[in-house]
């Protein structure tokens, strides 16, 4: 039986899992991420560590906590964690996949809408008393009914927000780097080059993890190949997206509009975003629903409990820390 760090608040069915099997749960209950020396502080002598996305677990930090054997992060993006230094250690990571998958695609398709239909700046608009009356040229934005959807990156999300375009008469173009001959059959869609997607897509959705090839996947060059008419869709991770070009390309009116979900700098926005009607921001709630977020924690809460009694876990980051041992 362990000692186990959760670094924010976890849904209670979850901790009440995890003390059911036997093991002591700590949970950091303030409203805000720990430091990464307090964090290091709390892992003395703790077996187990449940972490969110801001949670920054790198080579120091594992190096510092010789006790850590077990890694859940409640999230399916784990580019917070130094994967390559923990499997050094014999540390298990694991992540959060498939339960988040419709509540993600979901918040892209809200800002989908939001960006095409102008919705969040015509409510501020309202909201300011600003609106005197209908107006034939108010607020104009443009269609997304038989407009053409480009999936950056067609994973599990990537797909599902191309799913969700069923009764939209959408043409899909995907670009990912393995042929998906499912989806290609399920969907219609096509695989294009990066550079031909940006060309022909109305909307551009991006879905990849943040990996070195994906770091500013999205920038200038990029920007300078879309429709002026364009709508660019980010609710994968930040530095995916060069936020520097983006702000330019929409002040520029280079592009229609971006919706983001994530940022480079997480919580600080570039400089002048915020100022730009065309862009529609969200505080990175991608997975942020009741059901959801309960169906992540009970996952990570099961993670745990698999690593720390030595047995695979459901959903390994690391897999080859348990060969030929089934998930259990
Ligand atoms: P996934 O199933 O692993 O899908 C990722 C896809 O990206 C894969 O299909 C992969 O292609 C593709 N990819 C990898 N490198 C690429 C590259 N260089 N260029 C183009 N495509 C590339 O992951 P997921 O579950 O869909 O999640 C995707 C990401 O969404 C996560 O990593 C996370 O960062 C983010 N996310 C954000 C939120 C939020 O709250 N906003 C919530 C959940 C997830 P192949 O299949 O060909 O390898
Ligand atoms: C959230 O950002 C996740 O990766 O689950």
């Amino acid at each position: 039986m362990a000692d186990i760090f959760v670094t924010r608040y976890l849904a209670p069915a979850a901790v009440e899992r995890l003390r059911a099997a036997g093991h002591s749960v700590i949970l950091n209950l303030q409203e805000r991420t720990l430091a990464h020396a307090e964090l290091v502080a709390q892992l003395a002598g703790k077996a187990g560590l449940i972490a969110y996305v801001p949670d920054r677990i790198d080579a120091a930090l594992v190096d510092a906590c010789p006790d850590l054997r077990a890694v859940a992060n409640v999230a399916v993006g784990f580019n917070n964690i130094d994967i390559a230094a923990c499997t050094r250690r014999g540390i298990g990571v694991s992540n959060t996949p498939d339960v988040l998958t419709n509540a993600t695609a979901e918040i892209a398709w809200a800002l989908i809408y939001a960006c095409a239909r102008r919705t969040a700046e015509a409510e501020r608009h309202l909201r300011a008393g600003k609106w005197h009356g209908w107006g034939p040229r108010q607020f104009l934005g443009h269609d997304i009914v038989g407009q053409t959807l480009g999936i950056i990156g067609a994973g599990r999300i990537g797909r599902q927000v191309a799913r969700m375009a069923r009764g939209l008469a959408m043409p899909i173009v995907y670009y990912s780097p393995s042929a998906k001959p499912d989806f290609e059959a399920e969907m219609g869609a096509v695989r294009v080059s990066l550079d031909q997607l940006l060309r022909d897509s109305d909307f551009v959705s991006v879905h990849t993890p943040l990996t070195p090839a994906t770091h500013h996947l999205i920038g200038r060059p990029q920007f300078a190949l879309m429709k002026s008419t364009a709508i660019l869709i980010n609710t994968a991770r930040g530095p995916v997206v060069d936020e520097v070009a983006l702000v330019e390309a929409l002040r520029t009116k280079r592009i229609f509009a971006a919706g983001l979900d994530v940022y480079e700098n997480e919580p600080r926005l570039a400089p002048g975003v915020a100022d730009l009607d065309n862009a529609v921001l969200l505080p990175h709630i991608g997975s942020a629903t009741v059901e959801t977020r309960t169906r992540m924690a009970l996952l990570a809460a099961d993670n745990m409990i698999a690593m720390l009694a030595g047995r695979r876990p459901p959903t390994p980051v690391n897999p080859e820390l348990w060969p030929n041992l089934p998930a259990g």
